[in-house]
């Protein structure tokens, strides 16, 4: 049985799966079924919601605020990550012309003070730095970290699609410590196991994952790669009785020793369900490698 919740700091504890926002303006949900499928997320267990200002064109937190405000209760019962520091254009802010990052103390202020006002959730209780720009100054990051911790605004910090190397960078000039990295993490993309999860288990930060089913790309029939995953996690799933791909790929991502955090991306409520009954398998080492291998397209050495 993998960990249902998982501890990234004194005080505060994640579910094991967050839900996710990204896709969530094409679920084109009136607000009575947004609050009904945050409801039903949230008695499934998975009491982490995984935001971005610019998500939907700076459209989709305003869309959560709104279904969240239909039943305040809601609030207390869940962890709210939002990001900041992508801009790109967009119909809400026609000011943001080009695809660029701002990481400077006023733009993070403003995106995270925006955040919690559309969510209408009083304080983030994780606001993470979106992508690690080429010219971002660590002393604004930190500045503005201080300035919203200080307000309340924002309880925890941490980073997505860093490298162990921006991380440490990073880390070295905040007063608080970051408590997660949102990076890409699927049979698809394996990038992760190279070197960013050792670091990031040598210093017990435990990682969320994105796309943690390729976007959707686990389940073409028309990609080599993906047929090779699909047939290597039915075959393990043999073994374990279960037949849903998801639910196996989700599996294999919480059988592995870093305490993998998946974002599930789906609003569909029996697709969510796939992924939380992904607790109750734990695969093997022979198992995790079987379906590794099969993503090489080779044995492991
Ligand atoms: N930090 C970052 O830079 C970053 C980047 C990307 C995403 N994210 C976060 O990660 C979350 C998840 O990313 P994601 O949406 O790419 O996750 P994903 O779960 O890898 O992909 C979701 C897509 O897969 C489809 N899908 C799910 N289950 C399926 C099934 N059983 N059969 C066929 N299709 C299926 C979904 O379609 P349906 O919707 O129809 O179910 C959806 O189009 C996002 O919402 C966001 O919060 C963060």
């Amino acid at each position: 049985m993998n960990k249902a919740n998982i501890q990234l700091a004194e005080n505060l504890t994640f579910s094991r799966f967050s839900h996710g926002y990204w896709r969530a303006h094409k679920w084109q949900l009136p607000t009575k079924q947004y609050t009904q499928l945050i409801e039903n997320v949230l008695e499934l267990g998975i009491t982490t919601f995984d935001h971005a200002a610019c998500y939907g064109g700076f459209t989709n937190e305003t869309a959560f605020g709104n279904a969240l405000a239909d039943n305040p209760e809601l609030r207390g019962k869940m962890q709210i990550v939002s990001k900041c520091g992508i801009l790109f254009p967009n119909g809400t802010f026609p000011e943001m012309q080009s695809k660029h990052y701002d990481n400077s103390r006023e733009h993070i202020i403003w995106s995270a003070e925006r955040s919690v006002r559309e969510l209408r959730c009083g304080y983030l209780d994780v606001l993470l730095v979106h992508r690690p720009s080429p010219c971002a100054d660590p002393e604004e990051i930190a500045a503005a970290f201080d300035h919203l911790h200080r307000a309340g605004t924002v309880r925890h910090f941490g980073v997505s699609n860093y490298s162990p190397a921006k991380l440490n960078m990073l880390q070295s000039y905040l007063s608080q410590p970051l408590v997660t990295n949102q990076i890409e993490i699927s049979p698809l993309h394996l990038n992760a196991f190279e070197q960013d999860l050792d670091y990031l288990l040598e210093k017990r930060i435990k990682p969320m994952a994105w796309s943690p089913l390729g976007g959707g790309r686990l389940f073409d029939a028309d990609n080599e790669r993906s047929r090779r995953i699909q047939a290597a996690l039915l075959k393990i799933g043999e073994k374990y009785g279960e037949t849903r791909l998801d639910t196996l790929a989700y599996a294999w991502l919480l059988s592995h020793p870093a305490h993998i955090m998946p974002v599930i991306g789906s609003g569909r409520i029996e697709r969510i369900k796939n992924a939380a009954d992904a607790l109750k398998l734990d695969f093997t080492e022979e198992d995790w490698i079987g379906i590794y291998s099969a993503s090489m397209g080779h044995d492991v050495p």
